[in-house]
């Protein structure tokens, strides 16, 4: 088999998906990639990793030579707060990276995934029911390297027959590494601080309806479309996918339903919500049901619960104190 080369792979997706590719394909085959070298000992013992920074091409030649690799989850990005302020940065890391990537993938001849996001709309979009192809015209600079990213991998497949594929992800919600910098950052922060102290500030107004999915069916998705029969993808690069959509104030009360004496209250970033309000309400993902079977597995409720047990095991409280 050909190996498969992650960037990014200590960030939030990319740790998760690197030992997640390791249960699925060989260990051996997996090669881990990031800016920095891994100090959890189940990502560093398990298999390659390599220091490469995608802003620079002779990283990437580095790892090409080494390696046969055939397929690229390309992850190293920032995410949508912090690009607000490091613009150029983002620039550099989310559109020249990729643009890095894509030439190493059309060299080497390889598969590539790109994520997307609900980033890459913008508040002329129709915010409910977003459909698969829409109004485009983001605000933010995440945004805008988000549909450079999707316009780009589009014009790869086009023009060299490289085989992009991708997702606009929703909100990832994971108990294992936090996000950094992002907007719908708090529906991760929000349990941790349930479980630790019950109490959560938010930053986003209680209203602000965002798409979410929990990690395990993220993975599932990316690993699904990499798999998906090329021909049924009408597509590629840039799926519309969600798995729930709620607000601040509705995700309180779900985990106040496991952790009753629970409370919130709300300090609005105007940034991070400036951000939240310019993106959909709910997406509508039909048109990666169809064309390769998409369907997500946790609700709400299922995530909620999964989240607070993990959470409270990770911090190892006490049994009793645990969620019910
Ligand atoms: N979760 C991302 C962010 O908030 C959206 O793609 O930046």
């Amino acid at each position: 088999m050909k190996k498969i080369l992650i960037t990014g792979a200590l960030g939030q997706i990319g740790s998760e998906l690197t030992m997640a590719l390791r249960n699925h394909y060989k260990d051996r085959d997996i090669i881990a990639t990031d800016i920095r070298m891994p100090s959890e000992p189940a990502l560093r013992d398990s298999g390659p990793f390599e220091f490469l920074d995608c802003t620079d091409p002779n990283h990437i030649t580095r790892v090409m030579q080494r390696f046969d690799i055939g397929t690229i989850y390309h992850l190293g990005a920032l995410l949508s707060a912090v690009s607000e302020m490091k613009p150029n940065t983002a620039w550099q890391i989310n559109v020249n990276g990729l643009y890095h990537i894509l030439e190493a993938a059309r060299q080497y001849k390889c598969a590539l995934f790109f994520p997307s996001s609900i980033g890459a709309f913008g508040p002329t979009t129709p915010k409910v029911d977003t459909p698969q192809d829409t109004i485009q015209r983001p605000d933010t600079m995440y945004g805008i390297t988000k549909v450079t990213g999707e316009l780009l991998c589009d014009y790869y497949f086009k023009k060299f027959a490289v085989d992009t594929r991708g997702l606009r992800f929703p909100g990832l919600i994971s108990y294992q590494t936090e996000p950094g910098g992002g907007t719908t950052d708090y529906a991760v922060e929000i349990f941790y601080e349930a479980v630790k102290h019950k109490h959560y500030t938010c930053y986003l107004r209680e209203n602000t309806s965002l798409d979410m999915m929990y990690m395990p069916d993220a993975l599932r998705a990316m690993v699904e479309l990499m798999e998906a029969d090329g021909n049924r993808l009408v597509h590629r690069n840039a799926f519309n996918v969600t798995a729930m959509s709620f607000t601040p104030a509705q995700l309180g009360r779900e985990i106040q339903k496991h952790l009753p004496q629970f409370g919130m209250e709300y300090s609005v970033d105007p940034v991070r919500q400036g951000i939240a309000d310019s993106w959909p309400d709910n997406l509508d993902d039909s048109a990666a049901r169809r064309e390769w079977g998409w369907k997500p597995k946790y609700t709400l409720e299922a995530m909620t619960k999964d989240m607070i047990a993990r959470i409270s095991e990770r911090i190892g409280l006490p049994q009793e104190q645990k969620a019910r």
